[in-house]
């Protein structure tokens, strides 16, 4: 009788608490989410993704004799970088020299520009975004800020460079300063990101330029996994991940202590789970939230969703049979082009636009043939959009015209398409002048939603959520670690 007597109480123990928890996303904040779980003992964890792979964002493909990344490819800073902190002393990383090497200039006419005034140009732009990013006073735009800067530069007696300076120089660089920060931040256009948000975001220090060498970002997920560095250590995360799981539906309505969130799926699968993490793209948001939620969101949060900013970035990778770019002796990282009227015209008449949200052509690590170039601008979804053919057509345009001569064809070629993906609708967010002017933030995005006891039933996290670091990698890490630590908090 007593053996009865142990059993019932063992089983009405486990049975009293229910630490189901059920993760959308397997990028690599519910990654880390799940890691962070797993690990304080919570077993009942399911994570449901959309798409046929892990990573999200962070998608490693085969390439050319090695593995290359459509989405992160940096590990952006080494101190206080979560993932440089956590990998760094196991896995040697490689750099892209983008500081350390001095930009070659070309105009489109086929003339090298003169790389001197050029390149001290382009410091001064550098230095200006620097001290954009310390000053969180200004109120307006980044571009309204960067251009009232400038102005004050040009006029400054200290910067001699700008004396005499074609007034046509003056505009390249203008243009140029925006295709960067487009093409770095997101956006379509640099009067749609807000000074004041973006200088009260951090940046990790050091190197912001390390690179996965041959392997790619996917190795990333060996370390949250802790596969790596010791294998005795491995939480196994990937059995726990449904793939081609959309979810359509999260019924967070829960009355009680007992009763649990209700997650409908594509395919008429339906789940139940005590806490839900949320983790797909702030785009999916702005496009999905009402047909995702029942109840509805709370007004706030809603709000900041349809005012924070989500835009997109792409890439298109190159391989040539050999590098044509590094002259005798001189050190190479990247081309940037001046653009002429003429040739701009010119892209636009054949449906090329989308190159003028180039920023710049330049070196893979450890890819010695290899060319990439990083874009941004109102023309994301003209490069989507463009055949690979044409793709390859345009950029060999674009480089025959910039370089002056003809080029070899590339053997192979591959590029990103975030934009037009559904589950993920455009590449990482930002802080835009909508969210200023509406006076929300990420705050509003990350805040969780909770029973009446207060345990948190619905929460958010993704690289958005961060207030720190978002758009980021490492954002998206510290994101899944904050919304698991909340759960685990809510036993304690
Ligand atoms: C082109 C590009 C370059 C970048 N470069 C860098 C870089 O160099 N360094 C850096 O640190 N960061 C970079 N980033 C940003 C970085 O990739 C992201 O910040 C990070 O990967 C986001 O992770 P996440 O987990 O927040 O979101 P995601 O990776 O988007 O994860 C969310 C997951 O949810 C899934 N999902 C969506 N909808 C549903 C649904 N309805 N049901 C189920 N699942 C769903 C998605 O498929 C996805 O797997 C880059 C991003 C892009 C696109
Ligand atoms: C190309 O354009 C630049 C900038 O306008 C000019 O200085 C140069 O002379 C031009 N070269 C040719 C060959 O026309
Ligand atoms: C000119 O630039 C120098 C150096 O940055 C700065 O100290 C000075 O205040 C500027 N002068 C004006 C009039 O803006």
């Amino acid at each position: 009788m007593w053996r009865v007597t142990i059993i019932l109480v063992l089983v009405s123990l486990t049975m009293a608490v229910d630490k189901s928890v059920i993760i959308i996303g397997s990028g690599i904040s519910g990654y880390s989410a799940a890691s962070r779980l797993i690990e304080n003992g919570f077993d009942d964890v399911i994570i449901l993704e959309a798409e046929d792979r892990i990573g999200g964002r962070i998608n490693t493909i085969p390439f050319s004799d090695g593995f290359i990344d459509l989405g992160a490819q940096w590990v952006h800073g080494q101190v206080n970088n979560i993932i440089y902190e956590m990998t760094h002393e196991h896995f040697e990383f490689g750099s892209t020299p983008f500081v350390e090497v001095p930009f070659t200039f070309l105009f489109s006419n086929g003339t090298k520009a003169d790389q001197e005034l050029f390149r001290t140009i382009s410091k001064i732009n550098f230095d200006i975004f620097l001290a954009l990013d310390e000053t969180d006073t200004f109120t307006g735009s980044f571009g309204e800020m960067f251009l009232e800067v400038l102005g004050e530069v040009t006029m400054n007696d200290s910067f001699p460079v700008f004396k005499d300076l074609d007034l046509k120089i003056i505009e390249t660089m203008k243009e140029n300063a925006e295709r960067f920060i487009n093409g770095y931040c997101a956006l379509k256009s640099w009067f749609d990101m807000s000074a004041k948000l973006s200088a009260q975001e951090d940046e990790a220090g050091g190197n912001l330029h390390n690179t996965w060498k041959k392997q790619g970002f996917k190795t990333v997920f060996d370390f949250i996994s802790k596969k790596l560095p010791d294998p005795s250590q491995h939480i196994d995360i990937d059995s726990k991940v449904q793939l081609n799981k959309k979810v359509t539906n999260i019924n967070y309505n829960v009355i009680d202590a007992n009763s649990k969130a209700v997650i409908t799926c594509e395919d008429g699968s339906s789940y139940e789970a005590k806490h839900v993490i949320f983790t797909p793209s702030l785009g999916v948001l702005k496009k999905y939230h009402e047909s995702l939620f029942t109840p509805t969101l709370p007004e706030q949060k809603v709000l900041a969703i349809k005012t924070w900013g989500f835009g997109a970035a792409g890439k298109v990778f190159l391989e040539f049979d050999e590098p044509f770019w590094s002259e005798e002796g001189e050190p190479f990282v990247a081309y940037e082009f001046l653009w002429l009227d003429a040739d701009k015209d010119e892209a636009k008449a054949y449906n090329r636009e989308w190159m003028l949200g180039i920023s710049a052509f330049y070196i893979v690590d450890e890819f010695p043939n290899m060319l990439e170039a990083y874009l941004g601008g109102p023309k994301i979804n003209q490069f989507e959009a463009s055949s690979d053919e044409k793709i390859i057509e345009d950029c060999m345009w674009a480089l025959e015209k910039f370089l002056g001569k003809s080029l070899p064809k590339p053997k192979a070629m591959t590029r990103s398409k975030w934009l037009s993906n559904e589950n993920f609708l455009g590449s990482y967010s930002y802080p835009s002048m909508d969210a200023e002017r509406a006076g929300v933030g990420i705050k509003e995005l990350a805040e969780s939603i909770n029973n009446d006891n207060g345990e948190p039933i619905l929460l958010f996290a993704g690289e958005a959520t961060d207030e720190k670091y978002p758009g980021n990698t490492h954002a998206g890490v510290r994101s899944g670690f904050r919304a698991a630590d909340e759960i685990i908090s809510s036993y304690q």
